[in-house]
């Protein structure tokens, strides 16, 4: 049992319920690159998206590399302006591999659509996007998102690497986080 709480986190997906959901993205994953005869590139999304990286992984019965991607997207610590910047590149190239973009969720879809972009003009055979969480009401740019877990409504969320302030990024469930009193919308 995990001991730490916090009355502002109300749980919204459980533990048990994000290993099932991660264990059949695995299991599809593996399925549609079985015929890949080479090794799959994930990338995951720093650094919300670490935790959902290492847990899909092992899910995917097929050899794969790793790589790490940060991002940082300006604004304040509940909204992204849209402006995205890379702050730490990859280690390899994936000039010729097949790569899947690991996201912790696609909220306004503007850093999905950055890497999108950012990637491709990287010539991989094909890039593809595996998202654990998506708010669709808050789609600026609609990207495709081959590999979904949960569709969730319009609430900031925390915790299976999603954070808020840098904290709860360890909690082994998806919680909703009440707005502190008093804080701007
Ligand atoms: P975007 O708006 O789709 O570009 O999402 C940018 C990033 O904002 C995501 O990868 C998350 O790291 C973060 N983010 C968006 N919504 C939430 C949330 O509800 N909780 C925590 N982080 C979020
Ligand atoms: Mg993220």
């Amino acid at each position: 049992m995990f001991a730490f709480r916090d009355k502002r986190c109300r749980p919204l997906i459980s533990a048990e319920a994000i290993a099932a959901k991660v264990a059949e993205m695995g299991r599809a994953i593996t399925h549609d690159y079985a015929a890949c005869g080479e090794d799959l590139v994930l990338i995951a999304v720093m650094k919300g998206s670490v935790v959902f990286l290492s847990d899909l992984a092992r899910h995917i019965d097929l050899p794969v590399t790793m790589e790490l991607i940060g991002i940082a997207s300006y604004g304040d610590s509940t909204k992204s302006s849209g402006v995205v910047q890379i702050t730490a590149d990859l280690t390899r190239p994936i000039a010729g591999k097949h790569v899947i973009i690991c996201e912790d969720i696609v909220d306004t879809g503007l850093t999905v659509a950055y890497l999108l972009d950012n990637l491709g003009t990287r010539k991989p055979k094909s890039v593809k996007v595996a998202a654990l969480l998506h708010k669709p009401e808050r789609s600026i740019q609609p990207v495709p998102i081959q590999y979904l877990g949960f569709t969730i409504p319009n609430h900031f969320v925390v915790g299976y690497g999603l954070d808020y302030a840098q904290r709860y990024r360890n909690l082994p469930f998806i919680g909703l986080l009440e707005p502190e009193p008093g804080a701007p919308d």
